[in-house]
C-alpha cells in the first residue's frame, strides 16, 4: 500500500508498506478519501513533537487522522463491505493518509445514505469539533448571539450551519473569499477581518469560537456578553487564559476533542442526511498530488475542507 511520510519537516510518499494488522475491537478499511487539517501541517513542522513526548509518543512519521472507506476485516456492527467513516486519536490512533488502516470501531460511523466518500472524510473531524464547541463548550441555547471566527474555513462551514441549527445568531468573521459562503450558510452578519478588525465588531456574543486560532482573550473579552465564552481552537496557546476562569465570569472554554465519538458522529450523519448539514465544500486531490493538497492549508481564502483520493 501507499502512504504520506514524514520526516525532518519533509513529506513523501512510500510505497510498498505492510497493509497493518486488525486489532481487537477494530475494524480494518480500505481508505478511499482522507482530509488534510492544519493539524496534520503541525505534524509536519513538529508542532506536537514536545507534545507527543509528554505522552511517551514518538512523533509521527505518518499524517492524516480523518478518513472514509469501504470494510474489508469487519465486525457485527460494520460488516465487509459497509461504508465508513471516522476520525482517529492523534497520538493513539494509526494515521489516515495511507491506503489501510485498522481502526476501533467506536471513533467510526455509517456514512449516510446520499454523501460521498470525498465528503464524509471531510466531516468527521470539523462537524464534531464544532458541535462538541458549540454545545458542550459555549453551551449554546436558542436565541443566543455567537460570533464565528474563521467561519470559511475547515471547521466554519460545519460551525455556522452548527450555530444556526441551534437557533443562535451567527455572525461570520473570514477574508475576502469567503464572505459569500458564510451568508450562504446563514451567518445574518458577515465581515471581512482585512476591512473590518475585532475591535470594530459591535457585540455583545454570548460565545465566541475562534477557528483561526489567531486570537486570545484579551482579543474578545470586548464582544462578550457579561457571562460570555470564548472558545479558542487552540486551548495550548490559550492555557493562562482558561485557568483565569474561576476569577472571572466571563469564560475562555477548552476545547479538545481528539479522536471520533461512533455516537456523536451517528447524530451528525442523521443531520447531513435530513439536508440539516451541508457537506459540499470540499476539495480533492488524488493522492499523488499531496504536496499540493498541503499547500491548500497555507494560503488563504480557502473554502472548507482539502481531501485526498487515496486509492
Ligand atoms: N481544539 C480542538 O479540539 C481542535 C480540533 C480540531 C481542529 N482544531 C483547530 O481548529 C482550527 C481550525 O481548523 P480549520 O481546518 O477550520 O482551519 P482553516 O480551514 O485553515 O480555517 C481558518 C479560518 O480562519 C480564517 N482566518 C485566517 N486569519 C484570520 C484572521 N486574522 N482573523 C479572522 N479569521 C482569520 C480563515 O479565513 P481566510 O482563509 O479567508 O484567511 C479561515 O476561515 C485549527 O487551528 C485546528 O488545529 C482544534
Amino acid at each position: 500500500m501507499k502512504a504520506v511520510h514524514t520526516t525532518k519537516r519533509a513529506l513523501s510518499l512510500v510505497e510498498r508498506q505492510k497493509a497493518p494488522v486488525r486489532g481487537t475491537g477494530q475494524v480494518k478499511v480500505r481508505v478511499q478519501h482522507a482530509s488534510v487539517n492544519p493539524t496534520d501541517l503541525d505534524i509536519v513542522n513538529g508542532g506536537f513533537d514536545l507534545y507527543f513526548r509528554l505522552y511517551g509518543a514518538k512523533s509521527p512519521e505518518r499524517t492524516g487522522l480523518e478518513f472514509s472507506g469501504l470494510v474489508v476485516e469487519g465486525s457485527a456492527r460494520f460488516p465487509d463491505g459497509a461504508h465508513v467513516f471516522g476520525y482517529t486519536h492523534l497520538i493513539k490512533g494509526p494515521k489516515t493518509h495511507q491506503q489501510v488502516i485498522s481502526v476501533p470501531e467506536g471513533w467510526v460511523a455509517a456514512i449516510p445514505e446520499g454523501m460521498s466518500f470525498a465528503e464524509a472524510a471531510a466531516f468527521p473531524l470539523a462537524a464534531q469539533t464544532s458541535l462538541v464547541a458549540l454545545r458542550d463548550v459555549a453551551r449554546l441555547r436558542p436565541g443566543q448571539t455567537v460570533l464565528i471566527i474563521g467561519g470559511s474555513g475547515g471547521l466554519g462551514v460545519f460551525a455556522i450551519q452548527i450555530a444556526r441549527n441551534f437557533g443562535a445568531s451567527v455572525t461570520g468573521l473570514a477574508g475576502p473569499a469567503g464572505q459569500r459562503v458564510m451568508t450562504a450558510l446563514g451567518a445574518e452578519r458577515v465581515f471581512d477581518y482585512r476591512e473590518t478588525p475585532l475591535s470594530d465588531i459591535a457585540g455583545p456574543f454570548d460565545a465566541a469560537l475562534d477557528l483561526s486560532a489567531r486570537y486570545r482573550f484579551r482579543d474578545v473579552r470586548h464582544l462578550l456578553a457579561p457571562r460570555g465564552v470564548f472558545v479558542p481552537a487552540d486551548p495550548v496557546k490559550n492555557a493562562r487564559s482558561i485557568a483565569a476562569n474561576p476569577i472571572r465570569a466571563q469564560k475562555t472554554g477548552k476545547l479538545y476533542v481528539d479522536r471520533g465519538n461512533s455516537a456523536l458522529l451517528t447524530e451528525l450523519a442523521r443531520q447531513a442526511a435530513t439536508g440539516a448539514l451541508e457537506t459540499g465544500h470540499v476539495r480533492e486531490f488524488p493522492l499523488e498530488e499531496y504536496r499540493a493538497a498541503f499547500e491548500t492549508l497555507k494560503t488563504p481564502g480557502r473554502i472548507g475542507r482539502t481531501v485526498l483520493r487515496m486509492q
